[in-house]
């Protein structure tokens, strides 16, 4: 079988490190998530994945991804006829994992991403690929054509591989465009993007976090009206999904949560409402 390739250096290869991280958890026996096309995904790219083999950072990104499918799916419960659109999706299989049947999904990355995403992920009439960066202000009118709404915006692991600059632009343009949507999102504390040269994956690649975010709190001072509804930390996700969580996991969050370190205080995953 010919493999595909992946162009190495560039901010497209940390796509792998939470690609990689749900072929192995799919393979466990107890598991945060499943997620067997991962592994299928896996075995069909030509790139030594071992690199990332036994990294911490493979098991924070499976929980994140776990607690974003969650925000997802509650999502969808409420809006089954609703609009999800992944910024910067990378090879995420969140449509495989929490489809609903009725949900219009757009699937967002960077023009050499998308045509390797093309060769494992096919646009249908809900589901539409599209090649653009997030701060290009052309994609939204694809989706506003096409999806009316209500929105679900996730972009998990990628606003913190942009300028701040940048940042503030999508998300001034996400409230413009979308005003009322969710934003699912991650943010990374000075000391995290400080140190990320020592970071167990990201030092492993060339790509680089450029916008460090102290308190989540600020998002609402660029964009006043903004609620954050949750900013979780690793070791403090929320109750109901803790306790669905396998019993290694929950021991080694316990152990996380005694130890505070800044690693993981400072790396939180949010839930806002745009203005
Ligand atoms: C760490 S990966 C996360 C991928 C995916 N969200 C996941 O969780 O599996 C970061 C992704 O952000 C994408 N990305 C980085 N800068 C981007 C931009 N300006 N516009 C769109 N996507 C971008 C990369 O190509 C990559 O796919």
């Amino acid at each position: 079988m010919t493999k595909h390739g992946v162009r190495p250096g560039t901010v497209q290869e940390t796509l792998l490190i939470p690609l990689y991280g749900r072929a192995v958890e799919n393979g466990k026996e107890q598991a945060a998530l499943r997620d067997p096309r991962a592994g299928e995904i896996v075995a069909a790219i030509d790139y030594d994945f071992s690199r990332f083999d036994g990294l911490p950072s493979l098991t924070g990104a499976v929980l994140r991804t776990a607690l974003f499918d969650r925000w997802v799916t509650d999502f969808l419960a409420a809006h089954p006829s609703g609009t999800v659109v992944e910024l910067g999706a990378g090879l995420n299989t969140r449509h495989e994992r929490v489809d609903w049947a009725q949900a219009r999904w757009f699937d967002l990355d960077l023009p050499d991403v998308t045509e390797l995403r093309r060769t494992f992920f096919i646009d249908t009439a809900r589901r539409t690929t599209i090649a653009a960066s997030v701060t290009d202000p052309s994609w939204p009118a694809t989706v506003e054509a096409d999806a009316g709404g209500p929105y679900f915006f996730s972009a998990e692991a990628v606003l913190p591989f942009l300028e701040e600059t940048d940042v503030r632009r999508v998300l001034g343009m996400l409230a413009e465009r979308f005003p009322g949507s969710l934003l699912a999102l991650d943010t990374a504390g000075p000391g995290i993007v400080g140190a990320q040269d020592d970071h167990d994956a990201l030092s492993k690649v060339e790509a680089r976090m450029r916008w460090s975010c102290a308190d989540p709190a600020e998002l609402a001072t660029w964009l006043p009206g903004t609620e954050v509804l949750a900013a979780h930390t690793l070791s403090g996700l929320p109750g109901r999904m803790y306790e669905q969580l396998p019993a290694a996991y929950r021991e080694m969050l316990d152990g996380l949560a005694e130890q505070r370190l800044p690693q993981v205080e400072e790396y939180r995953l949010c839930l806002v409402r745009l203005p």
